[in-house]
């Protein structure tokens, strides 16, 4: 079992993406477990505050160290969170998730992930707690949660007895390499559009050159960056 221990101000907004699809059912079927901890319940003052004004000026609230330090204390104290487990900061100054990164966590069996909100977190969080940062992409949202919620997702479904057998992982983007081939259902017309004949062909052998051929042909249009080993990241 993968165990994620989500630290956030905002819990609720992990209600309805875990109930559904291929989470959903990991949750279900007891392959992944995640446990929300709403970082007021750690702050040290009497108005439950997780914010303050940045040393130095400035105009966003920063996350304070306080609530962050007593959650990890409070998993490790209550939960067998282990030193070697990972804290992860969702945050845009993190390695980029891309698939090879998205295979090697999806090998821990518990992670701890921590939401950024406001202007960010303390840096004392960064260098004293974290153990690595991870983003989602070169822009900017609002808060950690979508973020840890991307990352719960792409992990989840390298789990095994995730997918059923008919949804590979071997043909989807970026596990290979390369971007998936077009893929098509019934009707074979719509419109006046039709489904490459091959598809129809029954032939296995011919299928699968076809597939590759597009695979190789999509990611020479779309990422050749990919095809040069030469990834953004
Ligand atoms: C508005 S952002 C703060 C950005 C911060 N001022 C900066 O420039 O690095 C608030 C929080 O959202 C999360 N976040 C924003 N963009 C993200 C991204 N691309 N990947 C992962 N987390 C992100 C982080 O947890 C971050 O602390």
């Amino acid at each position: 079992m993968l165990r994620f221990d989500i630290l956030t101000v905002f819990p609720e907004m992990f209600d309805s993406p875990l109930s559904s699809g291929v989470v959903g059912k990991a949750l279900k079927n007891k392959i992944i477990d995640v446990q929300c901890l709403d970082l007021r319940r750690f702050a040290s003052d009497q108005h439950k505050s997780v914010d303050d004004y940045p040393f130095g000026g400035g105009g966003g609230m920063i996350l304070k160290p306080e609530p962050i330090f007593g959650a990890v204390d409070h998993l490790i104290q209550n939960s067998d969170l282990k030193p070697s487990d990972s804290i992860i900061l969702l945050s845009p100054q993190g390695r980029k998730l891309d698939q090879k990164k998205a295979e090697d966590l999806a090998k821990h069996d518990r992670m701890v992930l921590i939401c950024g909100r406001y202007d960010g977190v303390d840096e004392r969080v960064v260098k004293h707690l974290v153990t690595e940062e991870v983003s989602i992409g070169d822009y900017v949202i609002s808060g950690g949660e979508l973020a840890a919620m991307v990352l719960i997702d792409a992990l989840t479904r390298l789990q095994q007895n995730v997918l059923g057998s008919a949804e590979s992982i071997e043909d989807d983007s970026h596990t290979s390499g390369l971007l998936q081939f077009p893929q098509y259902t019934r009707p074979s017309v719509f419109r006046e559009w039709e489904v490459p004949e091959v598809l129809l062909s029954g032939n296995h052998e011919e299928i699968k050159n076809f597939r590759d051929a597009e695979s190789i042909k999509r990611t020479l249009e779309r990422r050749p960056d990919l095809l040069q080993g030469t990834d953004s990241n």
